[in-house]
């Protein structure tokens, strides 16, 4: 088909993914999927919105995988995400942070795409109304990864897909994407409800206009700044943070405060809004670095690789920007498990590479 060109500001998330259809930029199911994770937003939008006169704040009363007290809003974004996966009838295999296991979908429903989720991102926000997100991620699957629906258990699937999905082979910027990693991109619930996503062809941003019910186009092939004066580092795990990097991080911020890149003596401004997605978000347009270092706590970090560290880092690479562990790209690591964290620095390409040269 000749390629169309895409769809323009001001066009729906509907017709754009159409039109990335039409030109051959997005197969079909993949549209499918797309749309289906657009509508799971929607959805979760609206819950989080009203979360303090609907009951929804405060925890759900189960501890997740991650150890963590789910919230009432996990629980429920979770549900979310899996129906409207499911429904789709184009996903094969389900991963999200509140699932112990990937969850293969029952085989009447089940698609060829990997679809992996964080479907609540900064929870421990919502209680006091400031941003949240949900990050999805969406790989290809090849034969080695369309689970086989009589496996005893769902460990066999874990074993079978994530290995095949984890494969985060090189994404390579804009020309061609990585095998497996065909999409990626959250949703921002904040001042603005955002979705912002790439399909390995440049970084859209759409807002919810809530008088039509559409994410709308505001912003097209966004480039992040390639460089910053913004860090945002949870300052309190400062004197934790693991001694392999410790030194050099200490040194890093010290360097910052004098004015990093500049070293004109103008501190860095500090910002944390302790979401990965508001964070990440402002890092994207304002420019700067982002970083969740490894400490004593979490040696590897908090974040986790496959449904927050591998979908970011797609997207700022896509921007023109790097995601690193601190000492290599993120989209090289080649995790084994579902749930695995990774020391995480994601950015301007300036700021991260600055980054990198105190680690080294
Ligand atoms: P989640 O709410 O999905 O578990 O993610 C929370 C993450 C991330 O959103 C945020 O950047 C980070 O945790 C904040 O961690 P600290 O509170 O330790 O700074
Ligand atoms: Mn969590
Ligand atoms: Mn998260
Ligand atoms: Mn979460």
């Amino acid at each position: 088909r000749a390629r169309t060109a895409p769809a323009g500001l001001g066009s729906t998330f509907t017709t754009w993914l159409l039109k990335e259809e039409i030109g051959g930029r997005v197969d079909g199911e993949l549209a499918i999927v797309l749309s289906s994770v657009a509508l799971a937003c929607k959805q979760i939008a609206s819950r989080v919105q009203r979360a303090p006169v609907a009951g929804d704040t405060g925890l759900a009363g189960d501890v997740n995988v991650q150890g963590e007290d789910q919230k009432k809003l996990d629980v429920v974004a979770n549900e979310i995400f899996c129906d409207v996966l499911r429904t789709s009838g184009r996903t094969g295999v389900i991963a999200s942070e509140e699932e112990d296991v990937p969850v293969a979908v029952e085989e009447t429903y089940a698609g060829n795409y990997v679809v992996v989720f964080d479907p609540l991102d900064g929870s421990s926000n919502l209680d006091a109304a400031v941003s949240t997100g949900s990050i999805f991620g969406v790989y290809d699957s090849d034969e080695q990864c369309v689970p086989d629906f009589d496996a005893e258990d769902d460990a066999a699937v874990e074993e079978k897909c994530i290995a095949n999905v984890c494969q985060a082979r090189p994404l390579h910027l804009h020309s061609h994407r990585g095998n497996n990693l065909q999409a990626a991109g959250y949703c921002m619930y904040s001042s603005s409800t955002m979705l912002v996503l790439t399909v390995g062809d440049g970084v859209y941003m759409f807002t919810l206009d809530a008088s039509i019910g559409e994410f709308v186009m505001s912003h097209e092939r966004v480039r992040i700044p390639e460089r910053g004066r913004i860090y945002s580092f949870n300052e309190g795990n400062a004197k934790a943070r693991s001694i392999s990097h410790c030194e050099g991080l200490k040194r890093y911020a010290d360097d910052l405060r004098a004015g990093g890149i500049d070293q004109n003596g103008k501190p860095y401004s500090a910002r944390y809004i302790g979401s990965l997605v508001g964070d990440f978000h402002r890092t994207l347009l304002y420019g700067g670095i982002y970083g969740y270092p490894g400490d004593a706590k979490n040696p590897n970090g908090k974040l986790r690789l496959l449904y927050e560290c591998a979908p970011m880092s797609f997207i700022a690479e896509q921007a023109g920007g790097m995601g690193s562990t601190g000492t290599g790209r993120v989209m090289d690591v080649e995790p084994s498990e579902v749930h695995q964290r990774v020391p995480f620095y994601v950015g301007s390409a300036k700021e991260v590479q600055y980054l990198e040269s105190f680690l080294a």
